[in-house]
């Protein structure tokens, strides 16, 4: 959470820290600030709540410079206001701070510099830094800012500005992001790629308790024990439009409508089209493991955790190895149970959710080796496991995932594949017709696209309810599960995902005329039996949308609203029926007046526990 940009250079800082905040924003959007360092004076501004409030205070007269600092804050410790906002600064506005984490022992530290004479203004865990870096401070700023991270526990990624030691950015970082930018004769600093695209696409990513010293001609990289580093320049192939609304009203709808790409992606250069063979070379998991993996832990948050529900049944459909799928921060607590021939999957767009890296560093422990499936090169995810498998989405901006939802998706089915492929678990005609299948894929999808006015006539017939049940079976009983988190996150209408069949044992309760049930039914091996949970629920005077095959006319007699899907492969359905579900929560929303893309409370990726 939180996101932090920064620079040095030639230019004007401001406009360059004002671009990268709101290219960060989807971080956290609770307050938003900046410092500029300039004739031995630190400028700092900011303000409470989205980073336009920031702006406007900034037309009304912006601080001058050529080295600064900016922030954007999902709020932790200290509730979202202005003395809160970052950035923070010591007792003379010498030493000013940026911070994205937690600072878990910040309370001792506060009382020990506070009984040193240090004077505190917010109620935040940050404020301990600057303060801490004051009190170390001799006559390097680099050197104070090492031994102030040394006495800190927790999450940390933060730059740090001083009128006493001026013409440098120091930043470090444990647990949370930090990315430096390689221009011409001009630095950057950010929590996240898309801050800079504008700038440069030439990127040194920090790595655990490295320190970087900034300048404007370039940066001197030490580990914690102060080694020097010699850091890979990466060259990152996204570009600026990628990371631009292009029309649409929100970066969630531009993202859902670029579904179709996604999956071409994913598709492409891992099938060989004239042997229909899979050819998956970026992943270093050797043949003969693959052979005799003996279980797979799947380990996911949010929505990521739903596509690893969905992996479960299509590994276990087409490889037949048992898989057992957790919360990365259930699975980090509990007792680890891996054996030596278990493969360890995590799923993280970001690369960055604390939770999944934790679990990805006890499962490192275990033994076990990690495959990574990940939208961000470069991403702590993506450095620490032994392999990784890019779902190709590009970068998403909507908090709320929809095309990365997809791109996980796709990976997991080129990669079960391939383990079927490699262990001959089905034969060559059977992955014949699975390849046949997922190359429509695009096709299908843009068909489901193009129906997106129904959809926008069923969300103005339903905006008004105020709680929903999702409902599916088998595959698509993770789509409920996604369905559902989609219309909370992003309108705030409640709704509870759940296996059609559970569904008499409890939550059948809740409904009467005033709950409606979205229904997931493709005609699929459980088909019948959800006909027969519907029935169920609409013997309760339910409302019921349902989600069904082309062509299934048995079912617009059962249920009040239907919206056809092309007809594919069962286990294909997840595809088509979650981006109907991901429109209509899109809708609603939009229709509520909801800031779709920056939903309250939530921040796109989830760096602290
Ligand atoms: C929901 C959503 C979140 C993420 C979750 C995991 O729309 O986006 O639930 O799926 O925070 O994030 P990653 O995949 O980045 O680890």
């Amino acid at each position: 959470m939180c996101g932090i940009v920064g620079y040095i250079g030639p230019k004007e800082a401001v406009p360059i820290l004002l671009d990268g905040l709101k290219k960060l924003e989807y971080r956290g959007y609770d307050s938003a600030g900046i410092a500029v360092l300039k004739d031995n004076k630190i400028q700092i501004k900011k303000r409470k709540g989205k980073i336009v409030k920031l702006e406007n205070l900034l037309e009304k007269g912006a601080p001058k410079g050529n080295i600064g600092l900016g922030h954007t804050r999902w709020a932790t410790h200290g509730k979202p206001n202005n003395l809160n906002a970052h950035p923070h600064n010591g007792c003379n506005s010498e030493i000013v701070v940026v911070h994205n984490g937690i600072i878990e022992n910040y309370m001792p530290l506060r009382e020990k510099l506070i009984s040193e004479g240090h004077n505190f203004i917010s109620e935040t865990d940050t404020e301990v830094l600057p303060h801490l870096i004051e009190s170390n401070y001799q006559n390097d700023l680099t050197l104070a800012v090492k031994e102030s991270i040394e006495e800190i526990e927790g999450s940390y990624a933060i730059g740090v500005i001083s009128t006493r030691d001026p013409g440098k950015i120091v930043a470090s970082r444990c647990g949370s992001p930090l990315i430096i930018g390689v221009g011409e004769g001009e630095m950057f600093l950010a929590s996240d790629i898309p801050a800079m695209l504008n700038y440069t696409n030439r990127v040194i990513f920090l790595e655990e308790r490295e320190i970087a010293t900034i300048t404007k001609d370039g940066v001197k990289i030490v580990d914690s024990k102060g080694k020097i580093l010699e850091k890979e320049i990466i060259n990152i192939e996204w570009d600026v439009e990628m990371t631009e609304k292009s029309g649409y009203k929100h970066f969630m709808l531009k993202e859902i409508f670029q579904e179709t790409m996604v999956i071409r992606n994913n598709l492409e250069g891992r099938i060989n089209l004239t042997a229909n063979f899979l050819e998956l070379s970026e992943i270093s998991f050797p043949l003969k493991n693959i052979k005799e993996i003996e279980k797979i832990f799947i380990l996911a948050c949010g929505s990521s955790y739903y596509t690893a529900l969905v992996g479960k049944y299509i590994f276990e459909e087409l490889t037949g190895i048992p898989v057992e799928v957790d919360y990365s921060s259930e699975f980090r607590y509990r007792k680890i149970l891996l054996g030596k021939k278990d493969l360890t999957i995590l799923i993280s767009q970001s690369g960055e959710t604390a939770d999944t890296i934790a679990a990805l560093r006890a499962c490192r422990e275990a033994g076990s080796y990690i495959l990574a499936l990940t939208n961000v090169r470069g991403s702590t995810i993506s450095r620490e496991a032994d392999s990784v498998m890019y779902i190709k989405a590009g970068p998403e901006i909507g908090v709320a995932t929809t095309k990365a939802f997809i791109g996980q998706l796709m990976s997991l089915y080129i990669l079960s594949l391939y383990f079927a492929q490699v262990r001959n678990t089905i034969n060559h005609t059977e992955i014949k017709k699975i390849i046949f299948e997922l190359i429509k894929l695009p096709q299908l999808v843009e068909i489901v696209l193009l129906k997106e006015p129904e959809i926008i006539k069923l969300s103005e017939e339903f905006f008004n309810y105020h709680n929903f049940l999702y409902l599916g079976r088998g595959i698509n009983y993770p789509i409920a599960l996604e369905g559902a988190l989609k219309l909370k996150e992003i309108s705030y209408v409640h709704a509870e995902g759940y296996p059609a069949g559970e569904m008499k044992h409890g939550p059948i309760a809740l409904l009467d005329k005033t709950f409606p049930t979205v229904a997931i039914v493709p005609k699929d091996k459980v088909y019948t039996k959800v006909i027969n949970n519907i029935k169920e629920v609409k013997a309760r005077d339910t409302l019921v949308l349902a989600l069904a095959t082309e062509g299934d006319k048995e079912i617009s007699n059962i249920v009040d609203r239907v919206f056809y899907m092309p007809q594919t492969l069962d286990i294909l359905y997840p595809i088509l029926s979650v981006i109907p579900l991901q429109l209509f929560a899109y809708h609603i929303a939009n229709k509520l007046g909801c800031d779709v893309d920056k939903p309250r409370n939530l921040a796109k990726s989830v760096t602290v526990e």
